[in-house]
């Protein structure tokens, strides 16, 4: 087990993950209502306790959500089975692992931010294989005009435009603030929504 995800893998163990905030992104909401995530099949990164993914299943996407920490899916497993849901939730290490795919659409939220500083170039291959022309991804990370600590990775314009722009055209870039599970914490974020060149 890498340390990135053994330091992972102890925060679920302690409960110590401020991102878990019980409630479906209010950004995805926004996207998924302005109809911005045309598609069919989804895969999402680091999909943690599965909430998300939970509310692109009942969206109708075919869902796929990998997490490299077992008892993460293993609590996004049990949440579907009780929503009768059918999620395809795997454990897998999204820098370097082979999802299948392409997929219309892959999503993920406080992800990519943290991927970046461990293996970018492992991640931008696995974004990749992942992918055809025409997919799209939105990804929310957390904005490096404000910093945190503790508190989440951070990214700016100009890094984010250079790590992505290679393979994706940005379609929309704007701020929001990350909900999470501590009151009054709601770091500035990104919504970056991308189409596969
Ligand atoms: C900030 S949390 C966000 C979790 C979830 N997306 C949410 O919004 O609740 C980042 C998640 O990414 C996962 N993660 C980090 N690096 C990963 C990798 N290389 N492969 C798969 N999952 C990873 C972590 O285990 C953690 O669940």
């Amino acid at each position: 087990m890498s340390d990135d995800q053994t330091r992972f893998s102890k925060a679920y163990a302690i409960g110590q993950k401020p991102w878990d905030s019980g409630v479906p992104s209010v950004e995805l909401v926004r996207v998924l209502d302005a109809g911005n995530l045309p598609g069919k099949t989804l895969l999402e990164f680091g999909c943690g306790t599965g909430t998300n993914a939970l509310e692109l299943h009942r969206r109708g996407y075919t869902v796929t959500a990998v997490d490299f920490v077992a008892q993460a899916v293993e609590e996004a497993r049990a949440k579907a089975q009780a929503a009768h849901a059918k999620i395809d939730f795997r454990v897998g290490d999204a820098t370097r692992d082979d999802f299948g795919g392409p997929y219309d659409v892959l999503f993920d939220r406080g992800v990519y931010h943290h991927i970046r500083t461990v293996d970018l170039k492992g991640f931008l291959k696995v974004l990749e294989r992942s992918t055809r022309k025409g997919s799209r991804w939105l990804s929310l990370a957390a904005n490096a005009k404000e910093k945190h600590d503790p508190g989440p990775p951070t990214v700016s314009e100009p890094e984010l435009r250079a790590e992505l722009e290679p393979l994706f055209e940005i379609l929309d870039l704007r701020e929001f603030r990350f909900g999470t599970n501590i009151d009054d914490f709601r770091p500035l974020a990104w919504s970056i929504l991308m189409q596969r060149k």
